[in-house]
């Protein structure tokens, strides 16, 4: 009764959730497996971002609640954002839900199991469903412990939750709803997790939050002109063991001169941006509710590259937004070129019922989504070969992570963010060491460890 499997939909923030959520439960003796056919709970961690992303979550919901048929004591609970965007109104779909638990209370999860468990086992009648999607003041702090099992594989890069929540009031997005207020976790606090991480052999640390530019900007006054979330790079940069650090996501109106000025003199800080710019058009930049232009944002890529020559830059766009034109689309492609993205994560408009935007008229086809999608795709692909064709016989610092996905070769990303797979020794799993390039697919690096003046263990 005790065999827990988790799974994850969504972005890195859930990941992180789902992870925190593995080790509470492990702590308290639960057993978190990997194969879903074998468990006794099952708990999917949603996202609500695109309807995709939810009809997907819903209907594996829907698929395994069947197994109660032949698995009564079978407990399926749904966390996160979709939890926390729909809470009871799931129950009409998926009336066999045992608990429906929202995003400021991934803590309860083991307390509720307990609870849902020892009612199990006492024979009592499966009752109502549990359902928890409250607010909760400081649940930002929540978030937080890590936990290495004896026999887990050492730890080597990190994910450290900085903050939770969004105001900024993007008027394509259902975050604000699904993860509420902006909330700042004290900086002390995060700082003490990266180096309980670094004394566990973590080497490098990606700061999450839905908008980690503003990080703190209500409980720290800036120094000097440096920005709270500067400062808290800074104190990071300062921890002995990690040796890169990225972060995950900014918003274009938070890379003021402190942060573009932090990359020439923080050299633990990886030269890969996300950089959402979301459209290249004034018009639609401004129906979104982003408070920047075209211009701005150049600007940005631009002084970036200036610091950073060899600067890796990603970004989130939509296409089809309500009303976008093609002379509009046409903006947002003639800015995606010049920006010469090596990654993208382009999004065909999703309509999020409660955001100003599901209630704008002139929605787009979906055909001339498709197609937009399309147009931004082939660029990608071409300056993801054209970069490919740089790096080719070129040596390029990894960090080694471990075993890759069929446990033959190694696999480490670059600074870049890309990553590599290699034949290596599980000594070096956590150094940083030198591979030369010598062969690319789309996504991936291959090549052989320059090992020689590499000093060993
Ligand atoms: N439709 C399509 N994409 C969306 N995103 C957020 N809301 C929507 C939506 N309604 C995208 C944005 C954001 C990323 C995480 O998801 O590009 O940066």
């Amino acid at each position: 009764m005790n065999r827990v499997y988790i799974k994850t939909y969504g972005c890195q923030m859930n990941e992180r959730d789902s992870d925190a959520v593995a080790a509470m439960l492990r702590a308290r003796g639960y057993r978190i497996v990997q194969d879903e056919n074998a468990c006794d709970i099952m708990l999917l961690n949603t996202c609500s971002v695109r309807d995709a992303a939810e009809q997907k979550a819903i209907g594996k919901a829907g698929y395994v609640s069947h197994r109660k048929k032949h698995q009564p004591d079978f407990v399926l609970g749904i966390l996160g954002c979709i939890a926390q965007n729909r809470g009871a109104e799931l129950l009409d779909k998926l009336p066999d839900v045992d608990l429906i638990v929202g995003t400021q209370k991934f803590h309860q999860v083991p307390g509720y199991l307990d609870n849902l468990r020892a009612a199990r086992e006492a024979g009592v009648p499966i009752g109502e469903t549990i359902i928890d999607i409250a607010e909760e003041a400081g649940s930002q702090n929540t978030i937080k412990d890590h936990f290495v099992s004896e026999d887990a594989a050492p730890q080597v890069n990190a994910f450290v939750s900085i903050q939770q929540g969004c105001n900024m009031d993007c008027h394509f997005c259902i975050v604000p709803k699904t993860r509420g207020d902006e909330r700042s976790r004290p900086m002390d606090e995060i700082v003490a997790e990266c180096e309980t991480l670094a004394r566990r052999g973590v080497k490098e640390i990606t700061l999450l939050g839905q908008i980690v530019t503003s990080y703190g900007r209500r409980d720290y006054a800036h120094t000097a002109g440096v920005s709270p979330f500067v400062q808290l790079i800074e104190k990071v940069h300062a921890i002995d063991g990690i040796e890169r650090i990225r972060f995950t996501s900014p918003h274009p109106r938070g890379f003021k001169e402190d942060l573009v000025e932090a990359y020439g003199r923080l050299p633990k800080l990886c030269e890969y941006v996300h950089l959402p710019m979301q459209s290249g058009s004034n018009r639609i930049l401004k129906a979104m509710n982003r408070p920047y232009s075209r211009e701005r944002y150049k600007e940005i890529v631009d002084a970036l590259r200036a610091v950073r020559p060899d600067m890796y830059f990603s970004t989130d766009i939509i296409v089809g937004f309500p009303g976008e034109t093609d002379e509009e689309f046409e903006q947002t492609r003639e800015l995606f070129e010049a920006c010469n993205y090596d990654m993208a994560y382009i999004f065909k408009y999703s309509i999020r019922s409660g955001t100003p935007a599901a209630e704008l008229g002139d929605q787009i086809l979906d055909e001339v989504k498709e197609r937009r999608n399309q147009v931004l795709l082939d660029i990608l692909r071409k300056n993801s070969e054209r970069r490919n064709a740089i790096l080719l016989g070129t040596v390029e610092e990894v960090l080694v992570e471990g075993p890759d996905k069929n446990g033959l070769r190694f696999t480490g990303r670059t600074r870049g963010n890309r990553v590599t797979v290699f034949d290596a020794d599980p000594r070096l799993v956590g150094r940083l060491v030198p591979l030369k390039i010598d062969r690319a697919s789309v996504s991936t690096l291959y090549g052989e460890l320059q090992l020689a003046g590499v000093e060993s263990d």
